[in-house]
Order: C-alpha cells, then sequence, then structure tokens
C-alpha cells in the first residue's frame, strides 16, 4: 500500500534542551534568546522543525519537567515577549516549532495543586489523585520512577497524593473531565500561539487502572513495580481520542508521544493511521537493551544482535500502520557515539557518523538532540557533585546510602546511562566555557570542547557536523529514505548492521560495521547490484565503478573499523 504523504513524515526534528544550548545573558543557564542567535546555525544544518524541552514557569526541580504555569515562561528563559520573538524568528526561516507538553503532571507549585492541598472539599481537590492512608501507610506499593515510595502524605488533609516522578510533580487526575478540559484549553492556547505541535511527555501514562493494585515487587527495591497499571492504562485511548477531536484535529500539527512501556502493539494503537491520535510515538526498547541487577544504571556493552532485532521489529510491525521515530539520544540518555559506538581517539569520529548512517536512513522521522551532530561524548564526573539531575542525586542516596553499592561502582553507572551525559552545555568553540556562556554554566562543560566543538567541525569538510548536513539534504531530496519499506540483511551477523530500503523500482543497501576490526560482509557487488555510494564515512569510497577499494572486494564487500556505506542500486 502507498504511504500517505505528510510534512512530519518527510522533516527532521532538532532536539534543544533550553538550560544547555546557549546562555544569552551570563547567568549559566541557557535561554530563549540565546537559542534565536543560534538560528541560523539550524537552518543551515537543515532543520526542519526544533522540538523544545519545557521553557514554561517552573521551580526546576526538574528541570522544567515540573510545570507551575503552562501559559508563562520560566523566568531565566526570559519573558513571553521572547518567546514570541523566537516563534516568529524559526517561523520566517522556514521551520516550525514543537513544543512540550507534560500533562501527567505539574509542579506542586502549581495554583491547581495549592487550593488542591488545601481542603478536601476544595473545588480543586479532585484535581489530584489523593487516597486515604491504608494500614497508617501509603495507598499502594508503587515506586515513584525516581526512586522511593510514589505517595506523599500531606498533613493538612491527612491523606496521601500520587506522584510517579518527584513529590514535587503530582499526578493529575485525567479521570476528572474538568482537568481535561483545562488542558485542551491551555493547548489550543499555544495552538493559537502558533505553534506547529507537541512533545508529549509520559504520554502513555495518563491513565490509571482505577483499583490501584500493588505492584510487583523486584529484588532490592522495597517498592513495587506499578507500570502495568498507570502505563497503557484502560481509557488512554478514549482520553487521546478525546483530545484529538478536540484540539489536535483543529492545527496543522505534528504529534509525538513519550511512550513509556509502550511496544509495537500500543504503538499501532497510539500512532495508527486509523486511530485518530497521535502521529507517532517514541519508543525506548533500544535504548534500554541489557539492563543489569540495578536496571538502566549499569555499564554493561549493548549486544548489536539485540538492537538489530529491536529496531527491526519496529521498522516491520509498523510498516503500512503506524509511523516511526527514529532518535539515539534525547535529553534522558546518554551519547550515542559513548554508548553504541566508540569513543576513543581513532574511531570517536568514524563511529558517530556509522551511527548516524545506522539509523537515519530507516523508515520513519529522525530526531536529533543537541551536540548529537558534533558527536558529543559522555561526561566522565568522579563525585556527586558534578551531576544536578535530581534522579542522578536520587538513586546516589538510595544506592550508595544503604551501602548497596560503593561510589565508584555508582559513579561508573552514572558515567555509563545517567541523564546529565546528555546535558553539559552545547559545545559553540573552545574557549573556556564552549561558548556556551560567558558566567559560570550550571553544569560543568564537558573538557572534551577544546577540540571538539562546532566552530572546528564548520570548517573541517569531513567533519561529523558535515556529514549530518549531508545526510540530511539526502532525506530531503530522495522519497525512497522517507517512504521505502525496511528490509533487514545479515540478521545473524553480530558486527554488521545491514539493511535494504526500498520504493517501486528503487533500492539502497546500507551497511555498518559496528565493531574497531575490519568485517567481511558476505555480500558482493554483484549480489546488490551495480550501483553508486550515496554516502559513506571513508573518504576513500567514491563508486564501484571507480576501481576503488569497493571494488577490490567486490566479491565480498569488507567494512573496515566503523566503516558506513550506502549503496544506490
Ligand atoms: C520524561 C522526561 O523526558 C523526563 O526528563 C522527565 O523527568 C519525566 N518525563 C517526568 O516529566
Amino acid at each position: 500500500m502507498e504511504e500517505q504523504r505528510a510534512w512530519w513524515k518527510e522533516c527532521v526534528v532538532y532536539q534543544i534542551y533550553p538550560r544547555s544550548f546557549q546562555d544569552s545573558n551570563g547567568d549559566g543557564i541557557g535561554d530563549l534568546n540565546g537559542i534565536r542567535s543560534r538560528l541560523d546555525y539550524l537552518k543551515d544544518l537543515g532543520i526542519d522543525v526544533i522540538w523544545l524541552s519545557p521553557v514554561y514557569q517552573s521551580p526546576g526541580d526538574d528541570n522544567g519537567y515540573d510545570i507551575s504555569d503552562y501559559k508563562a515562561v520560566m523566568d531565566v528563559f526570559g519573558t513571553m515577549e521572547d518567546f514570541d520573538c523566537l516563534l516568529a524568528e524559526i517561523h520566517h526561516r522556514g521551520m516550525k516549532l514543537v513544543m512540550d507538553l507534560v500533562v501527567n503532571h505539574t509542579s506542586d507549585e502549581h495554583a491547581w495543586f495549592a487550593e488542591s492541598r488545601r481542603s478536601r472539599d476544595n473545588p480543586y481537590r479532585d484535581y489530584y489523585i489523593w487516597k486515604e492512608p491504608v494500614n497508617e501507610g501509603p495507598p499502594n506499593n508503587w515506586a515513584s520512577r525516581f526512586r522511593g515510595p510514589a505517595w506523599e502524605y500531606d498533613g493538612r488533609t491527612g491523606m496521601y497524593y500520587l506522584h510517579i516522578y518527584s513529590k514535587k510533580q503530582p499526578d493529575l487526575n485525567w479521570e476528572n473531565p474538568r482537568v481535561r478540559q483545562e488542558i485542551y484549553e491551555m493547548m489550543t492556547w499555544w495552538g493559537n500561539k502558533g505553534i506547529d505541535g507537541f512533545r508529549m511527555d509520559v504520554i502513555s501514562m495518563l491513565s490509571k487502572d482505577q483499583r490501584f493494585p500493588d505492584g510487583v515487587l523486584k529484588e532490592g527495591n522495597p517498592y513495587g513495580d506499578g507500570l502495568p497499571y498507570y502505563a497503557n492504562g484502560p481509557r488512554i485511548h478514549a482520553y487521546l481520542q478525546e483530545m484529538n477531536r478536540e484540539v489536535l484535529s483543529r492545527f496543522d500539527w505534528m504529534t509525538v508521544g513519550e511512550g513509556v512501556g509502550v511496544g509495537t502493539r500500543e504503538a499501532v494503537q497510539y500512532a495508527g493511521y486509523e486511530s485518530h491520535e497521535l502521529n507517532m510515538m517514541f519508543h525506548f526498547e533500544h535504548v534500554e537493551l541489557n539492563p543489569g541487577p540495578f536496571g538502566k544504571w549499569n555499564d554493561n556493552p549493548v549486544c548489536l544482535r539485540d538492537l538489530k532485532k529491536v529496531l527491526s521489529r519496529w521498522q516491520t510491525e509498523l510498516e503500512g500502520k503506524a509511523w516511526n521515530s527514529l532518535f539515539w539520544e534525547n535529553h534522558d540518555y546518554p551519547r550515542a557515539v559513548s554508548r553504541f559506538g566508540n569513543d576513543s581517539p581513532g574511531f570517536w569520529e568514524l563511529s558517530a557518523k556509522m551511527l548516524a548512517v545506522c539509523l537515519y536512513m530507516m523508515k520513519g522521522t529522525p530526531y536529533i538532540y543537541q551536540g548529537q551532530e558534533l558527536g558529543m561524548t559522555n561526561f566522565q564526573g568522579s563525585s556527586l557533585e558534578d551531576f544536578q539531575d535530581i534522579e542522578i542525586h536520587h538513586v546516589y542516596r538510595e544506592m550508595v546510602g544503604s551501602g548497596r553499592i560503593s561510589h565508584e561502582e555508582m559513579m561508573r553507572y552514572i558515567n555509563h546511562t545517567g541523564r546529565d551525559n546528555a546535558r553539559t552545555p552545547m559545545q559553540w568553540d573552545d574557549t573556556e566555557q564552549a561558548g556556551f556562556t560567558d558566567g559560570t554554566p550550571w553544569l560543568r562543560v564537558n573538557p572534551n570542547h577544546t577540540w571538539l566543538n562546532v566552530k572546528e567541525q564548520a570548517g573541517r569538510s569531513d567533519s561529523v557536523l558535515c556529514f549530518y548536513k549531508q545526510l540530511i539534504k539526502l532525506r530531503h531530496t530522495m522519497d525512497i529514505l522517507v517512504y521505502g519499506a525496511y528490509r533487514l540483511l545479515l540478521e545473524e551477523s553480530g558486527a554488521i548492521f545491514a539493511y535494504e530500503r526500498s520504493l517501486g523500482k528503487e533500492r539502497l543497501t546500507v551497511l555498518c560495521n559496528f565493531t574497531d576490526r575490519t568485517q567481511k560482509s558476505g555480500l558482493s557487488v554483484r549480489e546488490l547490484g551495480a550501483g553508486t555510494i550515496l554516502i559513506g564515512n571513508y573518504p576513500d569510497r567514491r563508486g564501484i565503478s571507480q576501481g576503488d577499494a569497493v571494488a577490490l572486494c567486490e566479491e565480498d564487500i569488507c567494512l573496515r573499523p566503523y566503516e558506513a556505506i550506502v549503496f544506490m542500486q
């Protein structure tokens, strides 16, 4: 079946984490005017859509994912006039802006919650989820996703409220139609301002199982896993269809939902072409492979066969039914080159480019997280003071504080998977604070900014940055890259990720070596059909017909360490 065209299928998205992108006033925190000053950089990169992580009024307990006023801008980021100006400048350059929508919870400093906690009969009481104590303790055993219990006792009314994240992020009660109407009105207000869509924070968690059953206990955690009772809950699709009717269908928007606990089956429900809910979902299966006994806190390597399996499953199971989103990084995950590639000096650049080819030649909308286009790497901290993230602080206190693991072991894990790896300031140049700020940055700049920065890469045609530009250009000019069907090749290989895309009579083949050794692919040029090389990360690959390295071993194409090649047949 021929895929329907849509602008959000053809665009390339760039995520900005505003605290860390560009500071304009020397307070060490990125801001809206800073972003405005970098729009030409994004346009030049080829970006179509900017996804802006939250800039709303917030006490900043979870860096803005705890909103105290949905219709105001947080002081450190600027003013609403600055926002309007930014939006106008983005549109002026022919780009679009997608905002973050955080409506599973608010801040405890939101006016609704201040009212809600006041008394049991306050008109806002049912905006949140309040429960009586059970056996003088919380209503059930659910864990917060930031560790500890998911319920907080409030002495004023003698009841508990639910907070799946920090206790300063109380969960909204979506069962209450007034809550839903308030949210739809707020979304419409932003729509009327002219934004171009929403990325929806933990959208799969809005509907809670109203029986609130205990979750399964896992070794080493005194709190139970409530995920099965709050992810993909009983009324989630009714809510999203209602949201679609009342708001989304009125705008020409792009919508992408954060799919905690979402597999391919669920994704087809949320983002199916017939679902009338969202355009696409983010899933996390590929970035959460190989967890250890402490879940995401590990330093395990990723097995390529598992990675291939997961990404291929998402490609094939959504084919013709729903649209994929493609991402390696965001503000919650470590840097891809450190996790899936190789950030040692000899291989950093090759593997950063290889990862870009591997993912962005697939079917779906590409999302690039700030700095990924440079191959920014993880940051190595040695003490808790090096980190700001609430999740890191909570987990450290719980795991090291209780003596379960040593400081050294925890640091290894934080340096491998912690969220602050992605949140270090954007590396614009080699000056003291990487051109991010004139002041003291809120989070330390990665010391490698002296050689890994925009200024150095912009002036070098074989840089990671220039490579990203080429890839984006290809996505913009070749329908096969957007709409072509996907087929995995070399399924059994533990070293090479290979696949084919096809559209009508066109076909292209992507070959990526995930190792630091030369690998024979077992594929011959003859088998793949005559053709040219569309893009590759080794400069000496020019085209099969020109008698270069590919032609020399055409009976068995050899891929050098971290080599990526795309053949067009
Ligand atoms: C997902 C966001 O991406 C993350 O940064 C945040 O901490 C949680 N949702 C809670 O809003």
